[in-house]
């Protein structure tokens, strides 16, 4: 991933945001130490800004599609009310493994649920509403998860995609997943169901809000 903004940018937009738990820190640095494509993790900027996101919400059903070792997913159930459920689709067995062995020490753990398997498949297991949705996998698919979601939100719902700057690959798309993202950002564009902004947090955050 090419950083979109200065390092000491990004390093001073951390220090200003809320820190991240001390489980969240220890995530980050066992990802990092144990996992391979570690910057996959959101990381403290976005998780900080995933949690004030479920807060400004409202949120109690959350739906995310890619968790990888848990970072966001922890994150976002950190900000969830007690009675709040968050629904995670990962595909790879190991990550899910990671990631439960850390959601067994939160506090926050038992809100979250974890569906193993290829997220279009479990999506048709699934029932709404939800009042937030993250999206954070397989970048080729995220215009079908993108209508299969929007489906299960809740009117005035928060819809967030991660990566749709991809590394600025967007502006002149040349390969498969830069097209895929393009496509996707061209897709929510044209959607009159919902109102967006695509903002250049990290590697891009399209916020997709549906309209009442
Ligand atoms: C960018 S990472 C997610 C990062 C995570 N949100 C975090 O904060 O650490 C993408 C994840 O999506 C998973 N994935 C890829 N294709 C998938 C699919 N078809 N269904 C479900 N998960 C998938 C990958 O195994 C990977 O763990």
């Amino acid at each position: 991933m090419i950083p979109l903004i200065d390092a000491k940018l990004e390093e001073y937009a951390i220090a200003h945001s809320r820190a991240p738990s001390s489980l969240l820190r220890e995530l980050q640095e066992y990802t990092h130490q144990h996992c391979d494509n570690p910057q996959m993790v959101t990381g403290p900027l976005e998780g900080a800004f995933l949690r004030m996101l479920v807060q400004l919400v409202d949120a109690r059903r959350i739906l995310e599609i890619g968790m990888f070792t848990g970072y966001s997913t922890l994150a976002m159930a950190e900000a969830l009310p007690e009675d709040g459920e968050l629904i995670s689709c990962e595909l790879d067995r190991d990550h899910c493994a990671i990631a439960k062995s850390f959601f067994d020490r939160s506090p926050h753990g038992g809100k979250i649920s974890v569906v193993l398997g290829p997220a279009l498949d479990s999506l048709e297991t699934m029932d709404g509403p939800f009042d937030l949705v993250f999206l954070d996998a397989d970048k080729e698919n995220y215009v079908h998860y993108y209508e299969k979601t929007l489906a299960l939100l809740r009117s005035g719902g928060l819809l967030v995609a991660d990566n749709t700057l991809w590394s600025g690959r967007v502006v002149d798309p040349k390969k498969h997943t830069d097209r895929a993202l393009a496509a996707f950002n061209r897709q929510v564009q044209q959607d009159d169901r919902v109102e967006n902004v695509l903002l250049t947090v990290r590697d891009g955050m399209m916020l997709v809000r549906k309209n009442p």
